[in-house]
């Protein structure tokens, strides 16, 4: 097992990253207030782990009760956030009553705000059981719902006590799915270190087999560049924005493809194409930079072409991001493969020519 700090003075909290870590009740123990626990899954990962969790709690003399959601991002919404409300309260759970997520990056969302959300605030744990969850979306507090006018706009920042990332259960993670994470991991060598970019160029392969030394590398140093950034900038006053490489274009596509039909690391995927070949229109990558990309996404089994959503619909969609300021939209660019940028200064005419052709 790796660990690792989310250093955030009071509230900082350990990541765990290993095979079998469901099965040691010992790593959760610490983090609960009370000896009660309400675990939020879905119907798709609850046959698969959720027994084995509340055994695990049982056996530690933690009561263990669950709340199973139906699956799928087109239920991260109001409606279902409401059905955790329900069971806390029918439960009669209590404000120092543990929520735990158990599931990838949509229940990991909905369970962190509802935990922020119940009596003023619960604690939550987090047990991310995709590659994306494991990298990127249980790491650093950002919970919430999505709207019909915009993805994940009504939420709050409210960090777990813990993460707990089993890689044992990426064995039953679709291919389809593997690749979604992948392109956060793709992400982070991008806006940070091109040396672990060109690792990724090297193990690919390995990582889609899922190798395990090369994928708790690929988790613990994804969660390691996350842990630093959102050190620094917890609320996202300035640098954390960067974790959003491909976001802005990526939640574009979602929402215009119409929630879950595009996953989210798909669209963020090619919404890391359309920011290479705006950086490229810029003067900051060169198109071999721009090739070298699109080269790994589809490596990673991942679309490097956007979906052509129309101009007026691309601009309406990308203007409910939230780095909007002022009415202006800013970017999050590359200045160079392993270095972001955040920039407002766009000229439409790039901008419109990127989306005109996606390509
Ligand atoms: P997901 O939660 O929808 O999970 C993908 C699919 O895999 C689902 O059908 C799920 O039931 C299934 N699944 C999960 N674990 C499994 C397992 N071990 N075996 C078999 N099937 C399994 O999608 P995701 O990619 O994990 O997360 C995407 C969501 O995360 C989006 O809503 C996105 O907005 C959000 N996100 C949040 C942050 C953040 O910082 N909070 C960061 C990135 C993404
Ligand atoms: N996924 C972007 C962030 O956590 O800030």
């Amino acid at each position: 097992m790796q660990t690792l700090t989310v250093d955030l003075g009071d509230r900082s909290y350990p990541i765990h990253i290993g095979a079998g870590l469901l099965d040691q009740a010992g790593l959760i123990l610490p983090h609960l207030a009370q000896k009660r626990a309400v675990v939020v899954t879905n119907t798709t990962i609850a046959p698969l782990y959720l027994e084995r969790l509340t055994s695990t709690l049982a056996a530690a003399g933690v009561a263990a009760t669950s709340v199973v959601l139906p699956d799928g991002e087109a239920y991260k919404n109001w409606e279902t956030l409401n059905l955790i409300f329900d069971a806390l309260l029918t439960q009669r759970a209590e404000r120092k009553t543990t929520l735990i997520a158990l599931g990838g990056g949509v229940i990991g969302d909905m369970t962190g705000f509802a935990a922020a959300c119940y009596q003023r605030g619960m604690p939550f744990i987090q047990i991310p059981t995709t590659l994306l969850s494991q990298v990127d979306s249980s790491v650093g507090g950002k919970t919430g719902i999505n709207h019909p006018l915009g993805k994940n706009m009504i939420g709050a920042f409210y960090q777990p006590k813990l993460v707990l990332a089993d890689t044992d259960t990426l064995k039953t993670l679709p291919a389809r799915e593997l690749s979604a994470g992948l392109a956060e991991v793709i992400k982070y060598g991008l806006i940070w270190d091109a040396d672990f970019l060109a690792w990724l160029e090297a193990n690919m392969p390995k990582l889609r087999a899922l190798d395990p030394a090369a994928i708790t590398h690929a988790i613990y140093r994804s969660c390691e560049i996350k842990a630093q950034v959102v050190g620094q900038d917890e609320r996202e006053g300035g640098i954390r924005a960067i974790l959003n490489l491909g976001h802005t274009f990526g939640h574009a596509i979602e929402t215009g493809m119409g929630y879950g039909n595009w996953l989210h690391g798909e669209a963020v995927a090619a919404g890391m194409v359309l920011a290479a070949q705006t950086s490229q229109r810029l003067g900051w990558l060169s198109e071999g930079d721009v090739a070298r990309t699109r080269a790994l996404i589809r490596a990673a089994g991942l679309p490097d072409v956007a979906p052509d959503l129309g101009v007026e619909t691309w601009l309406d969609y990308m203007g409910h991001d939230k780095k909007v300021e002022g009415g202006k939209l800013r970017f999050v660019l590359l200045k160079k493969l392993g270095e972001a940028v955040i920039t407002a200064d766009v000229p439409a005419g790039v901008l419109t020519d990127v989306l005109t052709q996606p390509q």
